[in-house]
């Protein structure tokens, strides 16, 4: 049979997800993304761990190239991928918020309007958040340092994970909206996830087995 092979997001969730499969037996070998290596095989357990960029993990998980992969919810929100989410890891949480400058008078969403332009790396969440509240804004897509935005007049607003908080207090951004909390989830192949139905049940119980011990 051939290994089980799970996605794991480089940054930092990858520390935990690697304790968690570790705790739970389901991979039990060192991970580090230290070095230039992306795969990293368990010959006891039959299980590979390969290492991508946290917003890729869904594309390897839906086009079969990972039987199961660990992401945020945040990830798999913006990716739209057709996989199985099977647990809440209930780890790497973080929150998807609204921030404007400090220094801005605009205290909530109805304070931005049609020619409000809102920098973000989650464009399709950000889209439909501020459509179910009615609040027309022009989307800009970046692929990082998202704080810069409305420092440099690129945008009025952001939309952001924030985790400590640090990086929106060091930038000089304040929150103008809670939107919902993104934590870590399992997610399968479609195809495995039936081909493979008895290793990743199990896998599934057993990390289930170190949450609830936790
Ligand atoms: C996220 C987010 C913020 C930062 C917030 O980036 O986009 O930049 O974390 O975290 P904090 O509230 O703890 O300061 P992440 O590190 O996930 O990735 P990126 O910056 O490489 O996009």
């Amino acid at each position: 049979m051939d290994y089980l092979t799970i996605a794991l997001p480089k940054g930092r969730l990858l520390e935990p997800a690697v304790e968690m499969l570790n705790q739970a037996g389901v991979f039990t070998s060192d991970v580090s993304d230290d070095t230039r290596r992306l795969v990293f095989d368990d010959p006891d357990r039959r299980s590979r761990v390969i290492l991508v960029k946290a917003t890729d993990v869904p594309t390897y998980v839906q086009y079969g190239s990972a039987d199961l992969g660990i992401c945020g919810k945040d990830v798999i929100d913006e990716s739209r991928k057709d996989v199985c989410e099977l647990l809440d890891l209930k780890m790497g949480r973080c929150r998807f918020v609204v921030a404007v400058p400090a220094s801005s008078h605009v205290t909530d969403v109805s304070g931005l309007g049609f020619n409000s332009r809102v920098a973000t790396k989650y464009p399709y969440v950000a889209r439909n958040y501020f459509a179910s509240l009615g609040v027309q804004v022009e989307i800009v897509t970046l692929n990082g340092s998202l704080e810069l935005a409305p420092a440099v007049g690129l945008a009025d607003a952001i939309v952001d994970i924030t985790e400590t908080g640090r990086t929106l207090r060091d930038n000089g951004l304040k929150v103008i909206a809670d939107m919902w909390t993104s934590t870590a989830r399992l997610i399968a192949n479609r195809v495995s996830y039936r081909a493979r139905r008895s290793d990743i049940t199990e896998a599934v119980q057993r990390l289930s087995e170190v949450m609830a011990g936790q």
